[in-house]
């Protein structure tokens, strides 16, 4: 089983892409298989339910829906916006919701932030659980938020402290 991390931004210098990869650094050295999303397989109209009725789920969506019903778990790096969600993973929680599969119904879910705000994004992260909690998914209870962040914060966080909300969910 892998662990699936999808990052929220499709922005090229994308802080939240970088603390994606941080984790993903981690998960290598402590031998924990995972899988990296590109914020762009994230790109699908904004849900619309005649564009459902009409088309369907669109492929992108139908792809990621499997890549999350296989992983045995789903890393979500947001940024935030407005003090919520980033648009592109609300989206595709919605559309991935329609897939017959369900994909997100008992899925452990943690979730990550990066901001140069003081908060570090916790507040959208806060608003993140709940919408994943009525898709029936399990969000462990530590977030791994960078403030302030840039290059050198985001290296600097603690590898100890990631690796421990990396390994949530896990049987100890
Ligand atoms: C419309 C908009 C609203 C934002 N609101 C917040 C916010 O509420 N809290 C916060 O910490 N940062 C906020 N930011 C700043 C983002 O955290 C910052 O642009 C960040 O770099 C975006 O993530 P990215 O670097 O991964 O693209 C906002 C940015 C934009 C464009």
């Amino acid at each position: 089983m892998t662990v699936v991390f999808i990052g929220g931004s499709r922005r090229k210098d994308s802080l939240n892409a970088k603390l994606k990869h941080r984790l993903a650094e981690v998960a290598d050295k402590h031998g924990i298989r995972h899988d990296i999303v590109d914020a762009d397989a994230l790109d699908a109209p904004i849900y619309h339910g005649d564009l459902e009725a009409a088309d369907g789920v669109p492929e992108s969506m139908k792809k990621l829906a499997e890549k999350i019903q296989s992983a045995s778990k789903v890393v979500l790096v947001s940024p935030e916006y407005n003090s919520s969600v980033s648009p592109l993973i609300k989206n595709a929680i919605d559309w991935v919701s329609r897939v017959e599969t369900q994909a997100w119904a008992g899925k452990t879910v943690l979730l990550a932030a990066a901001s140069p705000g003081g908060l570090g994004g916790i507040r959208g992260l806060s608003h993140l659980r709940d919408i994943l909690g009525n898709v029936k998914a399990w969000t462990a209870p530590l977030f791994a938020c960078c403030p302030n962040a840039n290059d050198e914060s985001i290296a600097a966080m603690d590898e100890s402290f990631l690796k421990q909300f990396l390994e949530q969910g896990e049987a100890s």
